[in-house]
């Protein structure tokens, strides 16, 4: 056991408090990770302000990447030293999904078994709930050994971390979920750091056009930064109708776009996004949508006559042992620039202003440094 400062969220819209919790030695396949750096991702916020489940106090944090200090017996994946991203997939191997040779669908991914605590104070001896099973705005966390992706220990901590949630989300949804691929159009409707990521995806997998669709000016300057050849300010114009001829001027008599991104997570621009791709086309939703919200009213005939998938992606249906090796390297060869995400490094008694920062939309991602 040894004990490390750490960012929690002791109750439901309270501001973060940066105290002092345990961390317990690893257990058979657990790691403990000294954290270099951690993005500050909406959904921390989520937790923060309950939107997530109940179990307060929540150890903030999963965008991370950092040096395993120890393993506990069993742990053959990876040792101390390795530099590695954290992930929230770590595959059983045993489900349905897992068997059936779809990993990256897997219904009962692992986390570490002990739970950190609280070590001093008020409620001292209370069990935290990691955010996403990781909790790293912290000195070091526990994690299962299989949260561990080990990648090039040349990479930047602060922007190979950030492959750990959004930017794998964005990614993933544009090349995994939805094919972008050469002679594909894709739009990406809502261009934060998932949205981004995404038009830095399909440019990677030479999509073009790639159309990038915001209601914000700002964003659809870093949109255009990271790969996109088209920008759609919707707050002015018809979403749907300017994708329609943008990608018409590039492939002749296209209806639409191949590929429609959604990564907002509103019914409104879903259904932007279901009009605006071209027959037999695909929609895929990434942003994440309240409880509340209904699939918008639709003719069922369009659904039928138009053809093609309507899809949703989780984590960018990611493998993390494939996908993240393989971006810092191409990170590292300058083919995908992640340094763009990172819009400031702050410290880690810096989480609620950061929080505060997300709301005016000036930044993609604040990183924490260790
Ligand atoms: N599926 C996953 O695995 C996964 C992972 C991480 C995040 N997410 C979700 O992805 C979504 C985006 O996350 P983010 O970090 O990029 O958030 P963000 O707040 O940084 O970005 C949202 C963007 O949408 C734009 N927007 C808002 N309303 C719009 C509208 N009507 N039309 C066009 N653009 C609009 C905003 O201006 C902003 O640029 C969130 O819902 C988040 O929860 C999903
Ligand atoms: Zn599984
Ligand atoms: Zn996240």
């Amino acid at each position: 056991m040894q004990q490390v400062k750490g960012v929690i969220a002791r109750s439901k819209g309270a501001p973060v408090e940066l105290v002092t919790i345990n961390i317990p030695d690893p257990g058979p396949g657990e790691a403990v990770v000294a954290i270099q750096a951690c993005g500050v991702c909406h959904t921390d916020l989520h937790y923060r302000e309950g939107g997530i489940n109940d179990d307060f106090p929540f150890l903030l944090g999963h965008e991370a990447a950092g040096v395993v200090e120890s393993v506990g017996s069993g742990v053959t994946e990876v040792a101390p030293g390795d530099f590695v991203v954290l992930n929230w997939r770590a595959v059983c191997g045993q489900c349905r999904a897992c068997k059936r040779g779809e990993p990256q669908y897997c219904f009962n991914t692992h986390n570490a078994t002990q739970k950190m605590s609280l070590a001093e104070g008020e409620g001292a001896g209370t069990e935290l709930s990691p955010a996403l099973g990781i909790g790293a705005f912290a000195d070091k966390t526990l994690v299962a050994a299989g949260q561990c992706t080990k990648v090039d220990p040349e990479a930047r901590p602060a922007a190979a971390g950030l492959l750990g949630c959004g930017v794998m989300a964005g990614i993933g949804a544009a090349i995994n979920t939805g094919g972008a691929t050469r002679g594909k159009s894709v739009a990406v409707i809502g261009c934060g750091g998932v949205g981004v990521a995404a038009i830095a995806g399909a440019a990677l997998a030479g999509a073009n056009p790639i159309i990038a669709v915001d209601i914000d000016a700002k964003k659809l300057a870093q949109a255009e930064a990271l790969g996109a050849t088209h920008t759609v300010d919707s707050s002015q114009v018809d979403a749907v109708e300017e994708i329609k001829r943008i990608s018409a001027q590039f492939h002749e008599g296209a209806e639409g776009a191949d590929v429609v991104i959604e990564a907002v997570g509103r019914p409104e621009t879903w259904k932007q996004a279901f009009y605006a791709r071209d027959l037999a086309g695909t929609v895929v939703l990434v942003g994440v949508p309240t409880p509340d919200m209904k699939v918008p009213d639709l003719p069922l005939i369009d659904v039928f006559g138009r053809g093609g998938a309507l899809k949703s992606s989780w984590y960018g249906d990611c493998l993390p042992s494939r996908d993240f090796p393989m971006l810092i390297d191409l990170y590292r060869q300058g083919r995908l620039d992640l340094d763009a995400f990172v819009s400031e490094e702050i410290a880690i008694d810096e989480v609620e202003a950061a929080f505060e920062k997300m709301h005016h939309g000036d930044v993609l991602r604040s990183v924490v440094v260790l």
